[in-house]
């Protein structure tokens, strides 16, 4: 199967076993809006729960916060939003579609590097143990000259960017032949800007002015409510407000599923420190952050810190974690040292002094601040791609298993009758009430108990506990583990405690 292929198989998996569906489907959809059915619900609240755990309660110094999507409208034009958010469109006149021009040009620079990566991959094969990658790349003339076609491409991209050049753009996917990939063709428009905000109406504002937007991140709510969380909270630097919530950006899109949405949510926590602090606590995120991912076993070589090569105008350094998605490396989550740009335009265009008093200094300042943000979404759809596998099985039928980290499956445990008949369904009833109170559980006593396995392994669900004749005489089950599928007999009595053992989050967060 292909990398596309198996995306388009977890697509249509989230919405048979009800983890994603199109938002508004009987009306045909709504464009890169979706919802979280029953499993996925569940499966994107344990996502939350690892991130709001992890970041209040095992830092002292980080308190939580939930502000409101709608905020007055000064806040955006403090933000730089209203001047600043903005991506460069371009249109393909006999399409008639739209897209983003840095990211045509991206995916450009991707194919070229790609054609780099089979050269390579073809050389290393051909030499076998005596490969020298380095050599190899600074000899072979089909990989020096695509890796200058990249470079030349790479540098006037970066050039354009730097110079917010929508004309160079332009020139870039001309002189490229960048093609639309629907009509194949090269008419297109100019590049324009085009602000990412969505906004609506607002009977009183108390500025005479009723446009207000929906957040476009959730993070200028920690900014505003900075001095109260300090001031009731007994805060000293440094310290962090964490916050998880939804954010709206009317994004140019293209078939990326719960990549790239309107509606998302996000889990962002700014942590504020004296001045001239920053860097260190932004080497002390990255690996923070960077050690929450690989806690979760996903396989520490699908990670990797791309460092930003044109920082915002707020921004001293910036970083994006990469995670390995079935369409290749992409973002999942950034870290910047956002300096006092935030807290000092809000200072500014309130004309309230948002200042930290150092008792160890004796000086009063604004704080910097080093951001953490992650998308709810995207993290998600981390987990699910990395955990979907289709297994050939030794009798020649094949399973779709999930094998999604045991504390973040949405169902930890399946009671199963043997029967649904000869008292078995009555004892299975013992075995839930046992375990309801500590589990996510599911009763099925339906079809065979193969299908019922594999209805359960689609879904994720780390054990599968059968109950059979034998249980009514010696109180046994026979528990069987997703990963494995291997089958142990355990006494009722010791269940909780080892279904515990594996799901419980207090393990996935001891090891952070
Ligand atoms: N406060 C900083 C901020 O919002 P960002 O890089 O624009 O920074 C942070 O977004 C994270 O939010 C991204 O790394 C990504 O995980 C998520 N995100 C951003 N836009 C998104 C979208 N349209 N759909 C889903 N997730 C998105």
């Amino acid at each position: 199967m292909t990398q596309e292929e198996i995306f388009k198989a977890i697509v249509a998996h989230s919405k048979e076993y009800g983890f994603i569906f199109p938002s508004s489907e009987i009306y045909d959809g709504l464009a890169a809006v979706y919802d979280y059915g029953q499993m996925g619900v569940e499966l994107k609240n344990n996502i939350k729960r690892y991130w709001w755990e992890a970041m209040t309660r095992l830092n002292e110094n980080i308190v939580g916060l939930d502000s409101c999507i709608f905020m007055h409208p000064k806040v955006w034009v403090a933000s730089g939003h209203v001047a600043a958010f903005n991506d460069p469109l371009i249109d393909n006149k006999d399409s008639k579609k739209r897209y983003r021009a840095d990211n045509l040009i991206e995916d450009y620079l991707d194919k070229i590097q790609e054609k780099i990566d089979k050269e390579v991959a073809k050389g290393r094969k051909r030499f076998g143990e005596s490969f020298d990658e380095a050599q190899f790349k600074a000899t072979n003339p089909n990989v020096l000259r695509e890796q200058n076609k990249w470079n030349e491409i790479h540098n006037r991209y970066v050039a354009a960017e730097q110079a917010n050049d929508l004309k160079e753009y332009r020139n870039i996917i001309m002189d490229c032949d960048i093609v639309d990939p629907i009509s194949g063709t090269k008419n297109w428009t100019d590049v324009r800007q085009f602000n990412l905000m969505f906004s609506t109406q607002m009977s009183n504002t108390g500025e005479g002015e009723d446009k207000i937007y929906l957040r476009p991140e959730t993070a200028q709510g920690i900014f505003v409510e900075y001095l109260n969380v300090q001031k009731t909270g007994r805060m000293k630097l440094p310290f962090g407000i964490a916050q998880i919530g939804k954010a709206f950006r009317n994004e140019v899109v293209a078939r990326q599923f719960i990549f790239r949405m309107r509606e998302f949510e996000q889990m962002e926590m700014e942590f504020f420190c004296r001045p001239g602090t920053e860097m260190e606590w932004f080497k002390y995120w990255k690996e923070k952050r960077l050690k929450w991912h690989v806690n979760l076993g996903m396989g520490e070589e699908n990670y990797k810190f791309h460092d930003h090569e044109k920082l915002a105008h707020y921004a001293n350094a910036a970083t994006d974690i990469y995670f390995n998605f079935p369409f290749g490396f992409k973002e999942l989550e950034g870290i910047h040292s956002r300096t006092d740009y935030d807290l000092g335009n809000h200072q500014k265009l309130s004309g309230k002094k948002i200042q930290y008093f150092d008792p160890e200094t004796g000086e009063s300042y604004v704080p910097y601040c080093v951001e953490t943000s992650i998308g709810v979404d995207r993290m998600f759809l981390a987990v699910l791609s990395h955990s979907y596998h289709e297994e050939k099985l030794e009798n020649g039928e094949t399973r779709v298993v999930l094998s999604i980290p045991a504390p973040l499956a949405p169902v930890k445990v399946a009671v199963l009758p043997l029967l649904n008949k000869d008292g078995l369904p009555e004892k299975a009833q013992e075995v839930v009430d046992e375990i309801k109170y500590d589990f996510n559980y599911q009763f099925d006593a339906k079809d065979s108990i193969g299908k019922r396995y594999r209805r359960q392994d689609a879904i994720g669900t780390p054990f599968c506990v059968t109950i059979d004749h034998d249980t009514l005489n010696d109180n046994q089950v026979t528990v069987r583990d997703r990963d494995t599928m291997e089958q142990v007999r355990v006494p009722i009595a010791e269940l909780r405690e080892m279904i515990d053992k594996k799901v419980n989050m207090r393990n996935l967060l001891r090891k952070l």
